[in-house]
């Protein structure tokens, strides 16, 4: 079996998983509570509380999976990107067990995690992974379009297609929706809002941002900038009109995801023009993965093109170690002495 540790931000998890993927345990103490006065993650209070759950998770898990230490063949564990201080307590705690157990460590960068995460189950083996699929990365942290190879038998290939030149779209979800008084994080209470009622999208239209040049690249600062704009014009929040919040959390959604689809469809179109056998599935993974309107969009979009749609399960979407032990799965070439192991808070 392989443990998976993960520490990069504001979830401490521990996951424990055998070599076919299948998910024995999978603990995740999110902290979310802590860092909610706060409206968004405080990294040193993060640090704190990593140390705090980490071996009491470590221990939970292995009883929990019913498994002893001569069972772990190796820990792997997010080296980066994240916050230094919070990276630091998985990857320094994870360095201790390995020496101590005698046993590799697989340093993995949190990317790779989410990458990979939709091809997990809650129950049984991982999906086989298709020999190419496009991976949709869209957390608080990040957005960027993966090409991924993985051919049979070898380590998998990733090439980044595009990023953001600015906001990630999880955090542009948890600025505005901090402005206009929802509590953090605020992607799944934007979703929440949008929800209610009849929200009317088309209220408060917001441009969707192109580039002069003929990028793929993201940027969600322009929209964040449009939807604080239209909030204080409107005065939009918490405590004001219900439906007015309603119309304005599913126009500012639609714009974010508009963004995403309208990039997605040229990066399409430049795969084809290259003329190689196309990705046979497009997965989606990170916290904004687990956004229902977007999920179906994108069975949508799939379904219309004859690739096949992968969703991450809702627990394989936000942070967690499950996803970091599934991810050395695919890479038992980087299995490295513990000691040659450190922390990144950023990664190329
Ligand atoms: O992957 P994740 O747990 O952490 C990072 O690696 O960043 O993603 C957290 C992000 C937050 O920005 C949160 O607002 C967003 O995912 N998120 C959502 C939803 N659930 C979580 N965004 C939109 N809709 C959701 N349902
Ligand atoms: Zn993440």
């Amino acid at each position: 079996m392989i443990l998976g540790i993960e520490t990069s931000c504001d979830e401490t998890s521990v996951a424990l998983l055998e070599r076919d993927g299948t998910v024995r345990v999978n603990h995740i103490a999110s902290q979310i509570a802590r860092h909610q006065p706060f409206g968004g993650v405080v990294p040193e209070i993060a640090s704190r509380e990593h140390l705090q759950h980490l071996f009491s998770l470590v221990t939970r898990s292995l009883e929990d999976g019913r498994a002893t230490w001569q069972d772990v063949e190796s820990i792997a564990v997010t080296s980066g990107p994240g916050l230094i201080g919070a990276l630091l307590v998985g990857v320094a705690g994870a360095q201790g067990l390995a020496y101590g157990l005698g046993i590799p460590i697989i340093p993995i960068n949190h990317l790779e995690g989410h990458i990979f995460s939709p091809y997990l189950q809650s129950d049984g083996a991982s999906i086989p992974l298709p020999a190419r699929f496009l991976s949709l990365v869209i957390s608080g942290g990040h957005s960027s379009i993966y090409d991924v190879r993985a051919p049979h038998g070898g380590p998998a290939e990733v090439r980044m297609l595009n990023r953001t030149r600015d906001d990630a779209i999880g955090e542009t979800f948890d600025k505005v929706a901090k402005f206009v008084g929802l509590p953090y994080p605020g992607g799944p209470e934007i979703e929440k809002e949008a929800r209610k009622g009849h929200a009317d999208p088309k209220r408060f239209p917001l441009p969707i941002a192109h580039f002069k040049d003929d990028s793929a690249d993201f940027s969600y600062s322009g929209i964040k900038a449009g939807a604080i704009r239209l909030a204080r014009e409107h005065q939009i929040g918490v405590a004001g009109d219900p439906a007015a919040l309603a119309d304005f959390c599913a126009a500012f959604q639609d714009a974010l995801f508009a963004q995403l689809f309208d990039r997605l469809d040229v990066i399409w179109a430049r795969l084809k023009s290259e003329g190689a056998p196309l990705p046979s599935e497009v997965a989606i993974a990170g916290g904004v993965a687990a956004n229902g309107v977007l999920r179906d969009r994108i069975a949508e979009w799939g379904n219309a093109r004859g690739v096949i749609v992968r969703l991450p399960e809702k627990r394989y979407c936000t942070d967690n170690a499950a996803m970091i032990a599934f991810a050395g799965l695919q890479k038992p070439e980087a299995a490295t002495d513990p000691r040659r192991v450190a922390a990144r808070s950023r990664i190329r």
